[in-house]
């Protein structure tokens, strides 16, 4: 086995670089690596047939790793009814098998950025390779959009059938689903990127197949076999996350503190236990955690744990195939419920609340409920959501529910902000995510901010050489290559959708910090803005670094007294250049700029390049206070806005208090040359 060094630590950066030849490409979560894998070398379609391959490979442990080869594959959930004896009626669809799992002999496992070769040397030899590969050009392309299949009308008839079976005694609890359609993504892998970046999910997974593909986020894991332990974490209650940490932490207490959310998990963790009994020693099952809260970058979510031990003569295929259907997707009595939906819902759920799983040669089996899962056909793509219905249910909240499900899950812009430390989600509570914080700041590190117009990043490769010769300045040495930190930041772009966002990168000695957010665009301020001058000089002008406490608080100040930006007036007289922002100032024509003691803005040579386009002569002079007073006009530039008017100083207008002819004429050259407007 061979372990490599993966600078960028995202796992989708190599699942990216898989291309044509990489055939039936399967990704899931393990424990916390992700195993890919591809190229199956058979593909069983009935459970007899996957257990039969499962005996006949080796079944020897080959070191500490989670998977080295073995089977990949989903159980859906008409396949788990079978397996409970009940038949399902509603409309199959016939190109997608009930079951289908695919044999690998090798995979590459990505933990961080470490990444390890399970396979021969042939194997390791296209590994490399794979590597080499370039990251692709990704475009950003619109959201889909999903259309429910059913009616609102459907769906109250539904829960009041729900409801009367529930008062009949005929179950205490049924899951009900309701499904929407779009047209399939034009490159499933690369969609499914998009939304695992955005997302990322406990148990996220992709399979491809010759029927569908599933792209899963899954929170959810099922049954977990090491040896002869075995365990599943149901999960039971949701509430969103919140906004600030004080609204975060509110919504957790409301979970815990809902009795209804406490009686559903109380009832799958029985029904749960139950299952387990029927597949473990007696007298071994235990219920390890009740109620735990597991946070999800969009949800808080409640699960418990079961444990056992497996009897003697159960494989983990059996524990599976005996426990299907999942019963939080379900409902309790599991028959009951089951044999319902079936006549609730109009069409079958197919791999939906299904289940993934792999199992390693070894005997180690990890497993997902396949909710939050898109099922890819050639032409169409579904997404189902669903949620349990007890006695005291509200349909109206209970159809809110399911749609908030799939609101989250495929939230169509990228309204949420995105934080990665070195290519994974960056939890809440590190205390490095303060290097995002211009005035709590500390330690050496460089920055960039970017931007992106039309799903782009505005000029990535002078970001990127700024970054470097910021570090050279330092004396810091970068991470990772700059290429790679520059793929980092194409990539976030294009995962993150197509309209406007602020990138944000920090890079120390050790670590790679990314904040992608979208852009408040903000058309008043191309009329003209007011600055004002704000006594400050910058620790090292030519280097964007940090701390950069300096600009937050001259901008701070600014904002104060509603300036759009601080002019940072330095002791000697002279104003080189905005907190935040190049400066440039026209009198008799021409347009004048400082070249030293200011950050060489990557906007700022665009601009000048117009300038020369445009033939405006150009001075290269430090600003005083006078010279800006008395200008003719005054414009500012920066990534994040391009240029803007400044039309007041304080209270003084600049020129005739509009915009100026130069100033106009840049701006339009500008939005040509970035393609914005
Ligand atoms: N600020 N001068 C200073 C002091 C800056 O902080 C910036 C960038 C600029 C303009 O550079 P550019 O055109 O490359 O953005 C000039 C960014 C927006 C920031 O700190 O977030």
């Amino acid at each position: 086995m061979n372990t490599l060094q993966f600078p960028v630590g995202d796992p989708l950066h190599f699942f990216l670089r898989l291309g044509p030849t990489e055939r039936m490409v399967s990704l899931c979560t393990v424990d916390d690596w992700t195993v890919i894998a591809w190229n199956p070398v058979r593909t069983h379609t009935t459970f007899a047939d996957a257990k039969r391959a499962y005996l006949r490979r080796s079944r020897q442990s080959r070191g500490s790793l989670p998977f080295h080869a073995g089977l990949i594959g989903y159980m859906g959930y008409d396949a788990g009814c079978a397996a409970l004896g009940v038949r399902t009626h509603a409309g199959h669809d016939p190109n997608i098998p009930g079951i289908c799992i695919h044999e690998y002999d090798n995979a590459v496992l990505i933990r961080g950025t470490q990444l390890c070769i399970a396979g021969d040397a042939t194997f390791a030899k296209t590994v490399r390779a794979i590597l080499r590969r370039p990251l692709p050009s990704l475009n950003a392309e619109r959201a889909p959009i999903f259309r429910p299949r059913s009616n609102r009308a459907w769906y109250r008839r539904a829960f009041a059938n729900a409801q009367r079976c529930i008062r009949d005694g005929e179950f205490y609890q049924v899951n009900l689903a309701q499904r929407f359609d779009a047209g399939a993504p034009e490159d499933c892998r690369l969609f499914f990127s998009r939304l695992a970046y955005r997302h990322p999910a406990a148990c996220q997974a992709f399979f491809e197949s010759a029927g569908c593909t599933l792209l899963s986020l899954s929170p959810e894991t099922f049954v977990r076999v090491r040896g002869k332990s075995v365990y599943t974490a149901p999960i039971k209650g949701t509430r969103p996350r919140g906004e600030t940490p004080k609204q975060d932490a509110a919504m957790r207490r409301e979970l815990l503190g809902s009795e209804k959310e406490r009686a559903e998990l109380a009832m799958i963790t029985d029904l749960l236990r139950n299952d387990l009994g029927q597949v473990c020693i007696p007298g071994s099952v235990r219920v390890s955690q009740r109620r735990a809260v597991q946070a999800n970058p969009t949800v808080w979510h409640t699960y418990s744990v079961i444990q056992g031990k497996l009897a003697r003569n159960v494989g983990p295929l059996d524990a599976i195939e005996r426990m299907l259907p999942a019963g939080s997707v379900t409902g309790c009595p599991k028959r009951r419920a089951v044999e319902e939906i079936d006549r609730m819902e109009p069409i079958a759920r197919g791999p939906y609340t299904g289940v993934l799983l792999t199992l390693s040669d070894d005997g180690a089996l990890s497993s997902s409920v396949l909710i939050r899962t898109i099922v890819a056909r050639s032409t169409t793509m579904s997404l189902s959501v669903g949620g349990g219905i007890v006695a005291d249910s509200g349909c109206q909240e209970e159809y809110e529910e399911t749609l908030a499900k799939a609101r989250t899950f495929l939230c169509a812009g990228s309204a949420i902000g995105v934080t990665r430390i070195n290519g994974l989600q960056a939890q809440r509570t590190d205390s490095r995510l303060q290097l995002l914080q211009p005035l709590k700041a500390r330690g050496n590190a460089v920055f960039e901010t970017l931007r992106t117009y039309n799903g782009r990043v505005f000029e990535l490769a002078a970001h990127c050489r700024r970054l470097r010769a910021s570090a050279n300045l330092l004396g810091l040495r970068l991470p990772i290559p700059l290429e790679k930190i520059g793929d980092t930041i194409r990539a976030a772009a294009c995962f993150c959708g197509p309209e406007p966002l602020r990138i944000k990168v920090v890079v120390t000695k050790r670590d790679v910090l990314l904040h992608v957010a979208p852009l408040i665009d903000r058309p008043e301020i191309y009329r003209g803005v007011r600055a004002m001058f704000v006594r400050a000089e910058r620790h090292t002008p030519q280097a964007k670094a940090l701390p950069y406490d300096v600009s937050a608080r001259a901008h701070a100040r600014a904002a104060k007294y509603d300036c759009e930006e601080a002019l940072l007036l330095a002791p000697d007289g002279c104003v080189p250049e905005g907190a935040y922002s190049n400066l440039f100032w026209v009198r008799g024509g021409i347009l004048h700029t400082a070249n030293d003691r200011v950050l060489l803005g990557i906007t700022r040579s665009v601009v000048l390049q117009c300038a020369r386009n445009l033939e405006v002569p150009v001075r290269y002079a430090l600003a005083t206070k006078n010279d800006l007073l008395h200008a003719d006009e005054v414009f500012l530039t920066k990534t994040t806005t391009g240029p803007i008017p400044v039309i007041r100083i304080g209270d003084v207008p600049i020129g005739t208090g509009k915009p100026g002819v130069v100033t106009k004429r840049i701006m339009r050259a500008f939005d040509s040359y970035s393609g914005c407007r």
